[in-house]
């Protein structure tokens, strides 16, 4: 049994942990494999997930604003980006650049290769004189491992409410891990989901369409097709609540049934009670009083809250004290 953990890897073992947990739950970081990638590219277009088109909107009015404090110290820069994924939106910030003829390096970080040679292609051959420098790896690594050049000024960038699947707790250790890693005077960008209307919130996880249902059901597949797992997939009921104190929208997976379910490659059966739920992602939603505390209690001045008319999202650009 050892040796098969050892060789499927951090995947088994965290599915282990969780599964044998008195509260059960998966990490939401493997949602993402190609079909989650593809199932999130969905939701991304879904009329009730309003994130990315706010936050779109919000970088399309705002980017000279957001990018005049570090365009201002006319010095070469480092533009470092967390979860750069498709850098749909990010590339909003990369044509201003250009056109301002800014001289900076773009090091986009992700923990998908394949997602990071397709972007740094892409914007090879958009913009063909751009200086960029992927970084393959999870956050904490990234940061820790500062592959930038320190002599110059930085600008880090946290979008799309990637943010969110930390707890508060957690939130605050990887904003204290990115203020040890920027020198005083760097900036940062980070994209929040605020607090709002409850069922608002709420649709953007459990739209019409079932596409979000179909995302958390395949973090089951995944365990299915890579871990030769039996879930039985109509057993499991998508469930998503939203907590309006704290702002934690979790999603569930609900068991309908009392079940067994084996899973091969840990050598593991699993037993499921009746509406037993598995945790599977918490998308945390901030208000400001929150915001300021957080930035504040991390070792960051909060610059300008870039924000939507209806206050549904803000890109908030901090300064490293
Ligand atoms: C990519 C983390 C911002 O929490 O809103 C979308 C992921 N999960 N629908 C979010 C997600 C379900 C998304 N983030």
């Amino acid at each position: 049994m050892e040796f098969i953990l050892k060789e499927k890897g951090e995947f088994a073992l965290d599915v282990q942990s969780g599964l044998s947990a008195p509260n059960k739950y998966l990490l939401s970081k493997y949602f993402y494999d190609h079909r989650g990638d593809e199932l999130f590219q969905k939701i991304m277009q879904l009329p009730e997930y309003y994130l990315t088109r706010t936050e779109f909107s919000i970088l399309h009015h705002n980017y000279a604003s957001i990018l005049a404090p570090i365009l201002e110290m006319q010095h070469e820069f480092n533009l470092v980006e967390l979860g750069a994924g498709d850098g749909f939106k990010t590339k909003i910030l990369i044509e201003y650049l250009e056109s301002e003829k800014a001289a900076y390096t773009y090091y986009p970080i992700d923990i998908s290769g394949n997602v990071l040679a397709h972007l740094k292609q892409s914007l090879r051959d958009k913009f063909e004189r751009i200086q960029v420098h992927p970084i393959q790896d999870i956050y904490r690594n990234a940061l820790a491992g500062q592959l930038w050049d320190h002599k110059r000024r930085t600008l880090l960038l946290f979008l799309g409410a990637n943010i969110g699947n930390f707890v508060l707790e957690e939130a605050k250790e990887i904003l204290k891990l990115m203020a040890a890693t920027l020198g005083s005077g760097d900036f940062a960008l980070i994209g929040f989901d605020l607090k709002k209307d409850p069922e608002l919130i709420l649709g953007a996880y459990d739209d019409s369409q079932g596409v979000t249902r179909d995302f958390n059901l395949n973090i089951l597949t995944r365990i299915n097709k890579e871990l030769g797992g039996d879930f039985d997939l109509s057993k499991f009921k998508h469930w998503p609540v939203y907590n309006p104190v704290n702002g934690e929208c979790r999603s569930y997976l609900v068991s309908l049934a009392d079940q067994e379910v084996r899973v091969d490659a840990l050598a593991a059966t699993f037993h499921f009670k009746r509406a037993e739920a598995i945790h599977t992602e918490v998308s945390k939603k901030y208000d400001k009083e929150e915001l300021n505390q957080l930035a504040e209690e991390c070792g960051f001045e909060i610059i300008h809250n870039f924000q939507d008319d209806h206050e549904f999202f803000t890109d908030s650009l901090w300064k490293k004290r």
